[in-house]
Order: C-alpha cells, then sequence, then structure tokens
C-alpha cells in the first residue's frame, strides 16, 4: 500500500481551486492508500495571522475537508502543528539546505515582490518544512495542484541529499500524483492567472447562491467571437473551464456551439455557470455549515489524527536521530 500525504494551509476557506486540485484527488485516493491529509496550520504563521485567527482558520479548514467528503476513519487526519516531530525534522533539514536555492524558489521570489515588508525567514524555508511534512511520513505520492510541483521537487532534492550526506537508502522520493494526468491548475475569474486565496478571485466552497452569482456575473470576458469558430480569448477559455469542472457535458457543448456561431451571449452563459456551480457546492456547503458547529465531532477527528500521525512521525524521527548520530548518555 502506498503512503499518500498532502495539505492545505489554513489560511482563509478553500475554494474550487483547492477542491478540483487536490481534494477531489485526496477523496479518491482514501480508500486505497495509507492517507495522511493534515491543516498546514505552521505554514499559515508566515502571514502572521493573530491568535484567534489562527484557531478560527484550522477549525474552517478542517470542517470544510471533512464536509468535502474526507473520511476520518480511513484516513489520518490531523493539524500539522499537533506534531512536534514535524518541526524538529525541520531543523534538521534546514541545516543541509542551502540559501542559494530557497532564494531562488518561484514561489519564494514571488512573495518577495508581492510582500517586500514581510521576507520572514519562514517564507524562505518554506520548502523545508513542506520536506519535513511529506518524508515524516514516508510519502510516495502527494496530490497537490500544479502550483506545488516546485516545492515537491524541492522536497525530493532534500531528501536525496540527506541520504547521500548519510550513505544511506532511508528516505523515499515523493512524487506528485494526479492519477497518471497533468496537475491541475483552475483558473480565476478575473481573467487570468490561477483561482487562489491571496488573489481574491476565488469562489469558495462556503460561498452561499447570492455571493457566487455576484461572483461569476462578474467574471471577466471579452468583445464576443467576431467570426465563426474563432480562438478564444483567455478569460472566456477560464469560464469555460471551470465549466468543465461543473457543468453537464450537454450544457458545455450547447455554450460551445453557441460560442462557435457567435450566437453566444456571455450572460447567460455566466448564469449557467453560476447555478451549475450553486448545485455542485450547496450540499457541501451545508455540511461544512453543520460539522464547524460539531465541536466533538472535530475534537474526536482532530485528536485521533494526532495520536496516529504522532506514532508515524516519530517512528521516522527515531530513526533519522540515529542516522545523524545523537546517542543517548
Ligand atoms: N504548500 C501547500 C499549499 O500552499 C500546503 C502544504 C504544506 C503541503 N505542506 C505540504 C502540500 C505537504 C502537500 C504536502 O497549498
Amino acid at each position: 500500500m502506498d503512503t499518500v500525504l498532502s495539505g492545505i494551509r489554513s489560511t482563509g476557506n478553500l475554494h474550487l481551486g483547492n477542491y478540483f486540485g487536490a481534494v477531489k484527488n485526496f477523496i479518491r485516493m482514501q480508500h486505497e492508500n495509507r492517507c495522511f491529509f493534515f491543516v498546514a496550520d505552521f505554514h499559515s504563521l508566515t502571514t502572521h495571522p493573530t491568535p484567534h485567527d489562527l484557531h478560527q482558520n484550522v477549525r474552517t479548514v478542517l470542517s470544510e475537508y471533512l464536509a468535502a467528503g474526507l473520511d476520518p476513519e480511513v484516513a489520518t487526519i490531523y493539524v500539522q502543528s499537533d506534531v512536534p516531530e514535524i518541526p524538529e525534522l525541520y531543523l534538521l533539514l534546514n541545516m543541509n539546505a542551502y540559501i542559494g536555492e530557497l532564494e531562488r524558489t518561484t514561489t519564494f521570489k514571488e512573495k518577495v515582490r508581492s510582500q517586500p515588508d514581510n521576507v520572514n525567514a519562514g517564507l524562505l524555508t518554506y520548502p523545508v518544512l513542506m520536506c519535513a511534512d511529506i518524508i515524516i511520513h514516508q510519502a510516495d505520492k502527494v496530490p497537490v495542484g500544479k502550483d506545488q510541483e516546485q516545492n515537491l521537487e524541492m522536497a525530493r532534492k532534500f531528501a536525496r541529499r540527506f541520504n547521500n550526506m548519510y550513505h544511506v537508502e532511508y528516505f523515499k522520493m515523493p512524487e506528485p500524483y494526479n492519477f497518471g494526468n497533468e496537475l491541475v491548475k483552475v483558473p480565476g475569474l478575473d481573467g487570468t492567472g490561477k483561482m487562489g486565496k491571496s488573489e481574491g478571485n476565488g469562489i469558495y466552497l462556503a460561498d452561499g447562491p447570492d455571493e457566487i452569482r455576484k461572483k461569476v456575473m462578474r467574471a471577466v470576458t471579452d468583445a464576443g467571437p467576431e467570426k465563426p469558430h474563432s480562438e478564444m480569448s483567455e478569460p472566456v477559455r477560464n469560464i469555460f473551464y471551470i465549466m468543465e469542472l461543473v457543468s453537464e457535458p450537454e450544457t458545455i457543448k450547447y455554450f460551445k456551439e453557441k460560442y462557435d456561431n457567435c450566437s453566444i451571449r456571455y450572460g447567460d452563459l455566466k448564469k449557467q455557470l453560476a447555478e451549475d456551480i450553486i448545485r455542485f457546492n450547496t450540499p457541501i456547503r451545508e455540511r461544512i455549515e453543520a460539522i464547524y458547529h460539531d465541536e466533538s465531532f472535530l475534537k474526536k477527528v482532530v485528536s485521533t489524527g494526532a495520536e496516529r500521525a504522532r506514532e508515524s512521525a516519530s517512528k521516522t524521527l527515531r530513526e533519522v536521530r540515529e542516522i545523524i548520530g545523537f546517542k543517548h548518555f
């Protein structure tokens, strides 16, 4: 049985990008593998949440995971900060990660550009902590969206380096995973780029019908096709991309034909898309609501998860300490 692991940072709500890029695959994988899914609350500290927000955010992501279909009976679902073995492994791996390579990471360079006033060391070493998250359970497969590809590459690099340094074949090489398909990048509705929490272009699993209609109706389009079968511009392609995720094949076909013969009205397209998103996310939203308020259920999930995760993590850490050469007096 393969070990599968993935996590999501607890900074705000899960959006359709998180769901279709990652969580949907978690759900498909949970019955056939040894699965670990966690809420990355240490990672969320790079944005300096208040103590109140920190906890609320963890609770939100946890409720959304469970509402989307993660099953605590079969998968180990835990909160990162409940597993102190992870930051210890992170410290050990940091000795073997180089400033130059960390500075060259795309996500780090993006942060330097987007938040020049908060370029903290946690951002720089984000890939090292992520590596610790993954290899602490000796994960084989890591279901993630396209944006995490480089972080996964770094994780393999650090794991390989550890093996080389100590002349062991200890850590496995974790691979990004999407059932043999390309990793998914769900676009936003603002014309270009991916749907993201920080981009403010996301439709959230927790959004109600009015919110969804408002967001979809605001989506960027273009002036419309001028001749039959013309190529779609990026904003329009993005709308169809999201439609592929939530709408019926006939619906998509209907609007594609309208586009091709230049009779499309983007207003109708958006109205339809909004209704299809609402149909998709209403049951999830209702479950989020119920789970979020079920204190005892959440408590049980998290404490069982922490116990199982620590069992696996402490075994790795014990072996790593031994390999490195720490000895008890
Ligand atoms: N970096 C991931 C994100 O931003 C979250 C994450 C943290 C993660 N640690 C991980 C994902 C380990 C997969 C494996 O979404």
